[in-house]
């Protein structure tokens, strides 16, 4: 039904008014339930923990999707374990100008130069702050460029969410660059896990590599920085950084399938190293039960998507969740941490 009827549809439309209508529809709550009755939530042997938050399934929502915030219950009710709002930013920002998203269906990718669009902290906190039971499992993502705005931001969502995405990472920002410096990074995580009681958990998003050695080496310091500083929990990967004249910017960052294999090398990187200490979350280019599967055997504690879902529409975390548990039954795995190895098909 998505792919035939909706998705042309919304693909007839440009990329930022197509989303534009998603959103609007996610906004009849109770619509939803109906694709998250399918997900086999509750099923015991799809629960995990990231940074110490217990969650019900490892299919989570990447930021970006719903950057102010608006329809995060909708979002869980489709069958996500968790979801991840934001990024949200001090003040109210337009973002860059348009051309700033497209869609390359040959490869089911986008390419985004979006730069945070988002209404700003005091519009979004009131929605944070209604959240009632969703709240254990809604991440909210933040970043910003001067270390003392992202400390307000940390200090007036911390008490209404799961836990906390720090952002240094996306690439159509030039100032959270800074954040790639191993000393700003530590200080600014030292600075956050000194904020109020500091419990609630702190994830670090971090920019992609490559299996370049240099690269990876510097990557990998910082994941380590992040971790020794304080941060519960990495997500692995933001998007990846591109040059492309369809953008106005001339430049942004590139998600979905094309990012997987580079997604599953470098969970298993970074969970080699820090594993023991964080949890992983693996994002980039996941679309499928075994890309899920691919992960925890890579080290990965939960996935995070979000181009899959444009392309795939609002069915895919219940499909996911069910065909992981296919998978663990073929494979005689009882819990997720028992998954090793390739998939089983
Ligand atoms: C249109 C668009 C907007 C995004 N905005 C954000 C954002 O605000 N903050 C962030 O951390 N990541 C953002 N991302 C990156 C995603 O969260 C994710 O890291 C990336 O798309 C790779 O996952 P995917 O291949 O499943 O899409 C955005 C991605 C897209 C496509």
């Amino acid at each position: 039904m998505y792919r035939r009827v909706i998705r042309p549809l919304l693909f007839s439309l440009d990329e930022e008014q197509s989303h534009a209508l998603s959103e609007y529809v996610l906004h009849a709550p109770f619509v939803w339930k109906g694709f998250g009755i399918q997900s086999k939530i509750g099923a015991t042997s799809l629960s995990t923990t990231v940074a110490g938050v217990k969650l019900p399934s490892p299919i989570g929502l990447a930021a970006g999707y719903d950057k102010n915030c608006r329809v995060l219950k909708s979002l869980i009710d489709l069958g996500f374990g968790f979801v991840c709002g934001g990024t949200v930013t001090l003040a109210e920002r337009s973002g860059n100008p348009p051309r700033r998203m497209v869609r390359l269906a040959e490869s089911s990718a986008i390419l985004n130069s979006l730069g945070f669009p988002g209404q700003g902290l005091g519009r979004i906190l009131p929605r944070a702050a209604r959240l009632g039971r969703y709240r254990s499992r809604v991440f909210v993502s933040i970043s910003g460029s001067i270390e003392d705005e992202i400390a307000e931001c940390y200090r007036q969502f911390a008490p209404l969410v799961a836990g906390i995405e720090l952002n240094i990472s996306s690439p159509n920002t030039v100032g959270l660059r800074v954040f790639h410096d191993p000393a700003r990074l530590r200080a600014l995580v030292e600075q956050l896990r000194k904020i109020g009681d500091s419990r609630t958990p702190l994830l670090v998003k971090l920019p992609p590599w490559s299996h370049e050695a240099d690269e990876r080496r510097v990557a990998l310091a910082l994941a380590e920085t992040a971790v020794n500083a304080g941060a519960d929990g990495l997500v692995i990967a933001n998007t990846i950084p591109v040059e492309d004249s369809r953008l106005k910017v001339g430049k942004g960052g590139l998600s979905g399938s094309p990012l997987l294999d580079n997604t599953e090398r470098m969970t298993a990187e970074v969970a080699a190293l820090v594993g023991r200490h964080a949890s992983v979350v693996s994002c980039g280019g996941i679309s499928r039960a075994d890309d899920v599967w691919r992960m925890f055997a890579a080290g990965a504690s939960a996935v995070q998507l979000y181009t899959a879902m444009v392309y795939e529409g609002p069915a895919l975390p219940s499909r996911l969740s069910r065909g992981l548990l296919e998978l663990m039954e073929v494979a005689g795995a009882r819990t997720l941490s028992d998954i090793s190895g390739p998939p089983p098909y």
